[in-house]
């Protein structure tokens, strides 16, 4: 990992190339069983508007947008080259052309640009942990977990992976109303569906419309 600077001035841990090919490469074989335990945890609703933060490849994307149908899917990340591998990914997927449900867009999970309560669903696959540029230090993880929370509707579903920081997370929601309503513990990943609380409001103040 190194730090980099964005255009925004951003500090993220930016992934070298042999850590990107091998994210990108291996997610594949997990992503089929975690798809698995989503599609047997969660149910979207009708027209469900639905985002993704650090998507890397897509991959996940691909598997959510065929097999759940969502009316959007946001899928997004803060590093360039893996929105560049994503779309080779998500061609290659779909040579006809990736479905019109799907969106590619740059995002940082620390500042997401998109209206407060404007999503039904959050993902993030061993995403959340690279809010701080050391994947050891929380520091800002509350910030990112905020901004998903402030993203999110009522009622409305974070499903995640993760595999730092588990229990600081599973904490931060449950403090503030989440249900977590599907959790899968494993040795060194573990995998959380939580529900957002009816009628709480996002966690930051003002309706920032950012999109
Ligand atoms: C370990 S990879 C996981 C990628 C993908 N979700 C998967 O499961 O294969 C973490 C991803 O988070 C992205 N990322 C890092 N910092 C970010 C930030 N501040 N905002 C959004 N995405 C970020 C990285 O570029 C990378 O694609």
């Amino acid at each position: 990992m190194r730090r980099a600077g964005t255009e925004e001035g951003t500090v993220m841990a930016e992934m070298n190339r042999i850590s990107r090919f091998f994210v990108n490469t291996f997610s594949v074989r997990r992503n089929a069983r975690i798809y698995g335990w989503l599609a047997k945890n969660i149910a979207l609703p009708a027209e469900a508007e639905c985002l993704e933060i650090g998507c890397g490849n897509g991959d996940m994307a691909a598997r959510i947008v065929d097999g759940m149908h969502p009316a959007r899917y946001v899928a997004t990340d803060l590093d360039p080259k893996q929105l560049e591998s994503a779309k080779r990914h998500l061609a290659t997927r779909h040579p006809d052309g990736i479905p019109p449900a799907l969106e590619l867009r740059a995002a940082d999970m620390l500042h997401l640009p998109f209206a407060d309560a404007s999503f039904d669903a959050v993902f993030a696959f061993v995403a959340v942990h690279h809010a701080s540029p050391s994947h050891h230090d929380f520091t800002n993880v509350p910030h990112a977990l905020a901004e998903i929370d402030r993203v999110l509707r009522p009622r409305g579903m974070l499903a995640y992976e993760e595999i730092a920081h588990k229990e600081g997370i599973r904490s931060w929601l449950i403090d503030r109303g989440y249900v977590l309503t599907g959790i899968e513990l494993g040795w060194k990943r573990e995998a959380v569906v939580a529900t957002k609380a009816a009628g709480v409001g996002p966690e930051l103040t003002g309706s920032r419309d950012r999109g």
